[in-house]
């Protein structure tokens, strides 16, 4: 086990290059099962979510090989309708694909319920719903999803929350499936487009990815392919967000500006300088940060994932800041972290109210979920003297080559081994 080491203060300058989409990878790596011919991903992110999808899908036959470092190719034909009830599969949230993808391929499949960051309830029942839609049996046996179905028909399916997890689902689990399908009050994520791009090379027959209705005709059979992820939103407005606490000029490359008109426009109303090309955006702070509110919301409004390392930027910035989560009222654990730092935050229901600005100060803090993580190596970034950060599991899940990019950047960043003492603390806390 190990902590982020970080000596903060200091300018960052520089270019960094940004990985592939993680919540994009972890369904697009589900999804080959569904091909009959080896598929392969390119610009795949060094996160251990695709560590983790790769060995389940070995678990299930499937042959997968990763080369150039980031490409990964998979052999699905093998593949069996293995049980996945533990193990593994509780490790990630994404762990959820394989119901869609294993169902559409084999018509039945065994899931563990899902793990992943604690942001708390995130329930599956719209998921479930357009299974069962389609024709599926779905039980809960002792924490695990059971589902089978003797054919899968295609089938209207309105989501009564939209949902970034059950639009892909509901795909994954149709594009074999015996006629249409019509998912109605879809998500827009750009991710839920690259799966669907995915798809169509794959063979799969689907209109309207990236808007609220799509409509998808079953085909009996999908092929390999090769497709190229997208860029990650998030990580990218990550960097975005430590080049606007601490940037002299961060060049952010391999990024899709229009994925995060939202952060661009809060960050420029606080006055940071961004300035956008085709695929890489320019940010630079300024000496006054002026407060400004944030609710997050479903694509294209703020996103629920930038909203914690956000929360660190705002406590730079003067005057009353609030941040209200609408997608997850409880995204707040990292708040008790910053206050450790000098934060001065308030939270009421599901708002944070940030009172700014202030001058962060380096402590031993823990990371409770993966964008907490964020918003603590921001803080530890932009404050004075040493902070050390723990819960990098969560960080490892989601931040491709953190150590080296922002070390890339001018930042004293580093990880050392935690001591037998620092494990049992962790263990009790
Ligand atoms: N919801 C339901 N029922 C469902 C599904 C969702 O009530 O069946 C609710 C959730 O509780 C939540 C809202 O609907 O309040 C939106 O959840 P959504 O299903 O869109 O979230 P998700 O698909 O489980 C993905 C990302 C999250 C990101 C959310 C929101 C992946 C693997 N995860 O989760 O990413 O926060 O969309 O944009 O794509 C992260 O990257 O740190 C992360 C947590």
């Amino acid at each position: 086990m190990e902590k982020l080491k970080i000596a903060g203060g200091y300018p960052l300058k520089g270019t960094v290059r940004i990985s592939g989409a993680k919540n994009s990878a972890v369904a697009l790596i589900p999804a080959t099962i569904l091909a009959e011919s080896p598929v392969t991903i390119e610009g795949l992110p060094d996160i251990s979510d695709v560590e983790i999808l790769k060995d389940l899908l070995e678990e299930i036959g499937g042959k997968v090989e990763l080369s150039n470092d980031f490409d990964m190719t998979v052999d699905p034909s093998t593949m069996i309708s293995m049980p996945l009830p533990n193990g593994k599969v509780k490790k990630l949230r994404a762990s959820y694909y394989l119901m869609g993808a294993m169902l559409g391929r084999f018509k039945k499949a065994v899931i563990g319920l899902p793990g992943g960051c604690h942001l708390g309830p995130r329930p599956i029942d719209q998921h479930i719903k357009g299974f069962e839609a389609l024709g599926a049996q779905v039980t809960n046996e002792q924490g695990a999803i059971y589902l089978r179905a003797d054919e899968l028909r295609g089938a209207r399916i309105y989501l009564d929350v939209v949902s970034v997890g059950a639009t892909i689902n509901i795909m994954l689990a149709a594009v074999r499936a015996k006629g249409r399908t019509i998912i109605e009050n879809a998500a827009k994520e750009p991710e839920i487009i690259d799966v669907a791009t995915l798809l169509t090379n794959m063979g799969a027959k689907i209109k309207g990815a990236g808007t609220d209705v799509i409509r998808i005709d079953g085909v009996d059979t999908l092929h390999g392919c090769r497709h190229t992820i997208i860029p990650d939103r998030i990580e990218a407005g990550t960097y975005m967000i430590l080049g606007a606490a601490m940037g002299e000029g961060v060049l952010i490359d391999n990024v899709i500006p229009q994925h995060l008109e939202s952060l661009i426009a809060k960050l420029r109303e606080m006055g940071v300088t961004i300035e956008t090309g085709d695929d890489q955006v320019f940010v630079s702070s300024s000496e006054k940060l002026k407060a400004v509110d944030i609710k997050t919301l479903v694509y294209p409004g703020f996103p629920t994932d930038l909203q914690q390392p956000f929360t660190t930027l705002l406590t730079k910035a003067a005057g009353s800041s609030v941040v209200t989560d609408t997608i997850y009222g409880a995204r707040f654990k990292h708040i008790d972290e910053l206050r450790r730092m000098n934060a001065n935050i308030k939270v009421e229901g599901r708002s944070a109210i940030i009172s700014g600005p202030v001058k962060l100060q380096g402590a031993k803090v823990k990371a409770s979920d993966l964008r907490a993580g964020a918003s603590l190596f921001i803080a530890g970034l932009m404050a004075e003297g040493i902070t050390e950060v723990t819960g990098l599991d969560h960080i490892d899940r989601g931040y491709s080559q953190l150590v080296e990019k922002l070390n890339g950047l001018g930042a004293t960043v580093w990880r050392e081994a935690l001591t037998k003492e620092e494990v049992e603390q962790l263990k009790n806390t």
